[in-house]
């Protein structure tokens, strides 16, 4: 590899031994999970039935003949013989004891808007009418997959286990991105109805999300796949605030069809444990997107335990995680995991600055949260803009969570002295869309905090770092692959229709023997690379492929590049990962112009658009270079030696580039704080 082609996680900044905090007697006394033995009994000797405990904390309609049938590696099969539904272990088997208690607190973002209080057995009673509509009305039956294209509403969660409740597959874009994006993502499922939402707040606006449906549509057509409903939830029913025509005999209102459901039940469907629950998109190597198929009973067991033993969840506790729902984060810790302990969470719809940064102290306040979940990016953000305001609001977290990416020490000791006031727990969760739950973590009440350290595997999580021939690095060694050597239940079950592309992404590079049945010979390749210390914790550094972690989510490279040569006046793009103070990592795009085009900044104006329109505004790159020709550049935007250029074909290009880079640089796309703020977390 040559020094221009540095990873990401060679570029990471070389953080020195941070010292241990420790959790308080307070916390200890309550925790889930304060019996240290609990590693022995998690030990790889005990593996796989380890996990049949995960399994107990389920309701069953069948129980499990066999933990895990491993005896097509790498398609994992968990709980097999199992029978159950997702939904079931949300809602119904909690209206025995506390029908009255709140699933939901749902915030609106505008203050003046009242809160919305979902108990459990109302939570119940509008996805069962969801359930007989989805059914009834549009056809939908076990198997079918459905693609969700929505705001941070209760809507989405009714949305989902409404699927769930029917083992209707549900495949949940975040609603900020765009309609093209989306309508790849409908294509490659398969699915022919698509759910939307009119509108939603953002920094005190109603956005018009509506707009993104036809272009969805259109591009799913594009690719061969029909839709032929759109569902339309209203953010006020009976209004409808968007500027683009509903389609006729396409487009419905959910607030004006669900009335002929009004208290309808549908009786759950009894999935098999390992019947697929969701597909998740996520970026990859190439441009076109990864669907990640999880399960039903591992996937939900594993969420459920590490919510229980992690996040420390107790029947009495309000816990608020801030993700949006359209990230894994959101399905396993805002749904799944939470709904199915019977947990009270805050779903908060807005950005975390509006209408000021004293605004998610405000809601922590005023609600009783105790329990916060959020990623380093807000962390930053709100540390930027508001430094002091956690100091002027009463509440108490016992528990705080920090997932998406490697949070700075500087930035984790605000977030545990501002945020925490020193009186509350961190797990620095590290983890993947691929992944269903937390991989590595320390566990709250029995192991120290390190700044900047995620921590060891979470129990029955094996991790180990293999160098690039596959020798295992011992703790204390450099830098190399994380891996995982064992199966778990939350790990995805395959690609949606690319068991190939599975295979060759996550276990190709470790697996010696590709005819072995023994598990031990398949460890997972996370694509992220870390650092052991001696005392076990793990350090991430960030991706080893071609993703970029923007404010904690992931872009592939090849997505952005490929959408810059939508430009017509484009021939190449190169697309690479700049620091950036608030979001870590931000896109930088170079692109080399056909012969005979004159740059212009009408030019780099279209690349941006074209990434808004084929992406979304998430993806939008911090800066777009016209360059004369393309290598590879992210070690010059970081301002490090351009090293050795001898083996590039064109080495003088790298010095005119360092000067345009490095000297007068060309215009920035904003970056500015009130730019960042107004944007944060949706674009
Ligand atoms: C990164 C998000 C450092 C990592 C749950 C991983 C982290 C990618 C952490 C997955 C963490 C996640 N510390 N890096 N605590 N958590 N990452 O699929 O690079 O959106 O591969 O899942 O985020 O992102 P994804």
């Amino acid at each position: 590899m040559s020094s221009l082609d540095l990873t990401e996680a060679q570029i990471a900044v070389h953080w020195k031994e941070e010292e241990y905090f420790y959790p308080p007697k307070s916390f200890v006394e309550q925790a889930n999970l304060k019996d240290p033995n609990v590693t022995k009994r998690f030990a790889l000797e005990n593996f796989p039935q380890c996990f049949n405990e995960y399994g107990e904390l389920l309701t069953w309609y069948k129980k499990w003949d066999q933990t895990l049938d491993s005896s097509n590696p790498p398609f994992w099969k968990w709980f097999v013989g199992g029978k159950i539904n997702a939904s079931f272990n949300c809602l119904d088997r909690h209206l025995a004891t506390h029908k009255g208690k709140a699933a939901y607190i749902f915030v609106p973002e505008m203050e003046n808007e009242p809160l919305q209080i979902i108990t459990y057995y109302e939570l119940y009673n509008r996805v069962n009418e969801f359930a007989a509509l989805l059914r009834d009305f549009c056809g939908l039956k076990t198997g079918d997959r459905v693609t969700i294209h929505m705001p941070l509403v209760p809507e989405l969660p009714i949305t989902m286990l409404a699927c769930a409740r029917l083992g209707v597959v549900h495949s949940v874009v975040f609603g900020g991105f765009s309609g093209a994006a989306c309508g790849q993502r409908i294509a490659d499922s398969g699915s022919r109805v698509l759910i939307s939402m009119d509108s939603y707040y953002r920094s005190g606006q109603l956005i018009d999300h509506k707009e993104k449906v036809d272009l969805a549509v259109a591009t799913a057509k594009q690719e061969g796949q029909a839709v032929d409903k759109v569902l339309v939830w209203r953010r006020h029913a009976g209004q409808y605030h968007s500027q683009t025509p509903m389609v006729s005999n396409r487009d419905f209102y959910v607030d004006e069809i669900l009335k002929n459901y009004t208290d309808q039940k549908v009786e759950p469907v009894q999935m098999d444990a390992t019947a697929p629950l969701f597909i998740m998109y996520t970026s990859g190597t190439t441009a076109k997107p990864k669907g990640i198929q999880h399960g039903t009973g591992g996937y939900l067991s594993y969420v459920t335990a590490t919510s229980k033993y992690i996040l420390d969840i107790h029947q009495e506790d309000i816990y608020w995680c801030m993700a949006d729902i359209g990230w894994i984060t959101g399905h396993s810790y805002i749904v799944y995991g939470p709904l199915s302990l019977g947990t009270s969470s805050v779903l908060y719809e807005g950005v975390p600055t509006y209408p000021d940064a004293g605004r998610p102290w405000r809601i922590a306040q005023r609600l009783g949260v105790n329990i916060f979940h959020t990623a380093p990016t807000a962390i930053r953000m709100l540390r930027k803009v508001g430094p002091n305001e956690p100091a002027r609001y009463n509440y108490h977290f016992k528990l705080m969570v920090t997932v998406g990416e490697p949070i700075e020490p500087e930035v984790w000791r605000w977030y545990y002295n501002a945020v925490g006031k020193k009186e509350a727990v961190i797990v620095d969760t590290w983890w993947q869309t691929e992944n269903g739950g937390f991989l590595c973590s320390t566990k709250p009440a029995l192991d120290p905090m390190k700044p900047g350290s995620a921590g060891p595997g979470v129990p029955g999580i094996h991790p180990v770092i293999y160098d690039e021939e596959g020798k295992e690095v011992p703790p204390g060694g450099q830098a190399g692959n994380i891996c995982i050597r064992n199966p778990w239940p939350g790990i995805m079950q395959t690609i949606w229709k690319d068991p190939d592309r599975f295979v060759q992404t996550y276990y190709a590079k470790y697996n010696k023997d590709p005819k072995s049945k023994n598990w031990r010979d398949w460890p997972y390749f996370a694509g992220d690379g870390a650092l052991q210390a001696t005392d076990g914790y793990f350090r991430i550094l960030g991706r080893v492929d071609d993703v970029i972690n923007v404010a904690g989510h992931r872009l592939g490279t090849k997505e952005l590049e490929s959408a810059c040569l939508m430009c017509p006046e484009v021939a190449e793009a190169a697309v690479v990962p700049v620091i950036d103070e608030a979001r870590g990592r931000m896109p930088e795009v170079y692109i080399a112009l056909k012969p005979g085009i004159q740059p212009s900044e009408r030019i780099e104006k279209d690349v941006v658009k074209q990434i808004e329109t084929l992406i979304g505004k998430i993806a939008r790159p911090k800066s777009v270079r016209i360059v004369p020709d393309m290598p590879k550049t992210r070690a010059i935007s970081n301002r490090m030696p351009v090293g050795d250029v001898t083996t590039l074909a064109n080495p003088e290009v790298v010095e005119q580039i360092r000067v345009m880079v490095q000297g007068a640089g060309p215009v920035e796309t904003t970056t500015n704080v009130a730019e960042d703020i107004k944007n944060f977390g949706r674009e």
